[in-house]
């Protein structure tokens, strides 16, 4: 495993293998609508950025909120070098499967499905077009998500560059196989469905203490960044770093269990769709 990171994630990063591209996001949902913020914040045109979604509301909606062009997913397909599937898992195949006639040397398509493996993208998508998943999450938003990334078949050097352009908008990356991708959702997809109730909890405690909720929700912020601050810029084990309390209250066998549950619900989903 090969991790990329780099030191400011809030900043737009080197996002120049992206300047003369354009892109066709297929699905303006909670990861389509991120992509769109995030290539803008990071320099991208409008004229630069196409959108499908098979809502027209949505679709209009996204328009007049983020000002790019929406259109029917074969106009966009022959205009675009980068193909951004954020479509639910069951329509990535259906998708794919009309794209496909249309795709050529030189473009990239990227899945952001859970569950829809790479041998399963590369049976539909013709050589040499170059394929490439990513499993995002929603902290994305602010710049700072963690997109586990797996390349396919076909993606040349100058592919992962423009690849890795557009992970540089969204956070960090971490390179993996793409038979680990099941544990990017467990551990990615998962963690804000448990940290967040975590952080709410902590912020009510402190409410309930009499701090303002501005000020107990900072503080309970502050208290998780800087506990994930403790584990990414120390060596220090878990037990060295638990051993500064001097309470342990949390089941650390359960939580794992949680987040390997998350794993094998992303293994269902991949089963439920034929994989
Ligand atoms: N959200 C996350 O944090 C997260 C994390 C990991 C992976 N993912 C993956 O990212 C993908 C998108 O997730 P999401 O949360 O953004 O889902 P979402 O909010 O439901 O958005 C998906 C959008 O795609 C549209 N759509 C459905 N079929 C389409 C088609 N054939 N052509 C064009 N648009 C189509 C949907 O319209 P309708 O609503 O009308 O169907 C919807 O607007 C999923 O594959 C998911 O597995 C998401």
């Amino acid at each position: 495993m090969n991790r990329e990171s780099f030191p400011s994630p809030r900043l737009p990063r080197e996002v120049a293998a992206l300047q003369d591209k354009r892109l066709a996001i297929i699905g303006a949902g909670v990861i389509g609508r991120i992509l769109i913020q995030r290539l803008r914040a990071a320099g991208l045109r409008n004229n630069q950025i196409m959108v499908c979604d098979a809502d027209p509301q949505r679709g209009a909606r996204v328009q007049r909120e983020l000002g790019v062009k929406v259109c029917p997913l074969t106009d966009a397909c022959c205009r675009a070098d980068i193909w951004l599937i954020s479509t639910p898992p069951k329509a990535v195949i259906p998708t794919l499967e009309t794209l496909s006639p249309r795709l050529g040397e030189g473009q990239i398509v990227i899945s952001f499905a859970a569950g829809v493996s790479m041998a399963r993208l590369e049976e539909i998508i013709p050589e040499p077009v170059a394929v490439a998943r990513i499993m995002p999450n929603a902290l994305s938003l602010i710049g700072r998500g963690v997109n586990p990334v797996a390349y396919g078949r076909d993606c040349t050097l100058d592919g992962r560059v423009q690849v890795q352009a557009l992970l540089n908008t969204l956070g960090d990356s971490i390179v993996i196989e793409d038979d680990q991708m099941d544990w990017a959702v467990g551990l990615t997809g998962a963690s804000m469905r448990w940290l967040l109730p975590v952080l709410e909890g902590m912020t009510q405690a402190g409410v309930d203490a009499g701090l303002s909720p501005t000020d107990a929700r900072w503080v309970a912020a502050k208290m998780m960044a800087g506990v994930a601050a403790l584990a990414l810029e120390t060596d220090m084990s878990f037990e060295e770093m638990k051993a500064l309390t001097s309470v342990n209250t949390a089941d650390e066998k359960a939580i794992a269990r949680i987040f390997r549950e998350a794993a094998h619900r992303a293994r269902e989903l991949a089963a439920s769709l034929g994989e």
